[in-house]
């Protein structure tokens, strides 16, 4: 039987730290879904449709790998796919402080386990939400995001302000 990772985030946008994430998922699974959800403490900057058309064009090239829109519970969608875990990346403390609860309800309702993942300590800066605030004062992100991303985070600055005129 296919062993499934389901790689859940808001990837406002997806980073290099989200890839490297996926990566490492994939080499433990046979099958890694990533799932764009709705993060309620958040309002995005990039609309759903727009988050997951990137995050599937940037692993295009990886075998096993699929994006797909989360409109609601996380442990509903690993009811749908079947998953057998839910991969989550660590760059410190702070990420499992956070993660920690959010893993206790998703086994809570799902029964699904969570494994936690330590990612590439070169991306261990690496935000969506430092990413934003970089890009936002017009700081070089191009390092930090596949170049589609870069482009598509200014456009939304640019939008943004041509609105605020
Ligand atoms: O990248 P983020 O913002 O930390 O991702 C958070 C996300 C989207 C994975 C989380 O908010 C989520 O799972 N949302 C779906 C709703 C849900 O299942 N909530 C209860 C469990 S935390």
């Amino acid at each position: 039987m296919s062993r499934i990772a389901v790689c859940p985030g808001s990837f406002d946008p997806v980073t290099l730290g989200h890839l490297d994430l996926v990566r490492r998922a994939r080499s433990m699974f046979d099958e890694v879904v990533v799932a764009v959800g709705i993060n309620a403490g958040k309002s995005p900057l990039l609309d759903a449709e727009s988050r997951v058309s990137l995050f599937a064009a940037a692993v295009a090239d990886l075998d096993g790998v699929r994006v797909v829109r989360m409109p609601g519970l996380l442990a509903d969608l690993c009811r749908e796919v079947g998953a057998s875990a839910i991969v989550k990346g660590l760059r410190g403390g702070a990420d499992f402080d956070a993660e920690h609860p959010m893993a206790l309800m998703n086994r809570h309702l799902s029964g699904v386990e969570t494994a936690f993942v330590i990612g590439d300590a070169a991306l261990a800066h690496v935000s969506s939400t430092m990413v934003k605030d970089v890009a936002r004062y017009g700081g070089d992100i191009t390092d930090l995001v596949p170049p589609p991303v870069a482009e598509a985070v200014s456009t939304a600055f640019g939008a943004q302000k041509d609105g605020a005129r």
